[in-house]
């Protein structure tokens, strides 16, 4: 998510006393949501079905990761559309703000939260009906330089969340690559290791940024 005029940076602005500055900004909060019911829509998008999967179920709470889920902007609105939600960060002053949220606002009790990495997930396999990152997932290679380990690393990723989900689970990602070879990368990763699918950019001129991957796990 770009913080107004610039993109953020890992992870010194989700630190400390930034944490609270990225929850109280009413800014932040719109953007994360809107992103989110985006995201929601491109989850139930017609255009990932196929002839043995008509579309999701959402008549039974299905189970949602929130990967990156930050103070929790992403995981309630899941929560409000029916989702129970397991929201996974890396860092804990980030979760934490997600736990006081937990402890205090009604709408947040049923979300479950832990601190894990994303390419080292605590999570069962075949485990999880659907998957959503919103504004997190670029951040997965951070600190890393050579190009070779950045693609090892994207693709065990991309393997283990087709392992956790159910057959027919769906990935919606919202992230910025910072150029379209980084968006390529990540792409590849999930259509070379068992998923179909298409990306979305808000603006189709762009060459990188905000971007919506759309994933389908084969069966
Ligand atoms: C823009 S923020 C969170 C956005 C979140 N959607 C929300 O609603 O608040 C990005 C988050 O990604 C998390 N993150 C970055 N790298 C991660 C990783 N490898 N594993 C898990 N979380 C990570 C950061 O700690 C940060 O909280």
């Amino acid at each position: 998510m770009v913080r107004k005029n610039r993109l953020p940076k890992f992870p010194e602005d989700y630190l400390n006393d930034k944490v609270e500055e990225y929850d109280s900004s009413k800014w932040m909060e719109r953007n994360q949501k809107r992103s989110t019911l985006y995201s929601l829509q491109y989850l139930i998008d017609k255009k990932l079905n196929d002839r043995e999967d008509s579309g999701i179920e959402m008549g039974v709470s299905p189970l949602i990761l929130d990967l990156g889920c930050g103070s929790g902007f992403s995981s309630v609105i899941l929560i409000e559309n029916g989702f129970r939600v397991i929201g996974i960060d890396i860092l804990i002053d980030m979760l934490s703000k997600a736990r006081e949220k937990k402890r205090i606002f009604k709408e947040y009790k049923a979300l479950e939260l832990i601190l894990a990495d994303i390419n080292n997930l605590p999570i069962r396999v075949n485990s999880i009906d659907h998957i959503i990152s919103i504004s997190s997932y670029n951040f997965i290679i951070h600190g890393m330089e050579n190009f070779g380990e950045k693609v090892k690393l994207i693709n065990d990723t991309a393997r283990y969340l087709h392992k956790t989900l159910k057959n027919n689970g769906r990935i919606i990602i919202e992230f910025y690559p910072k150029d379209e070879m980084e968006l390529k990368m990540f792409n590849k990763s999930f259509i070379n290791n068992g998923f179909s699918g298409f990306m979305v950019k808000q603006n189709p001129k762009q060459k990188s940024g905000q971007t919506y991957l759309l994933l389908k796990k084969k069966s």
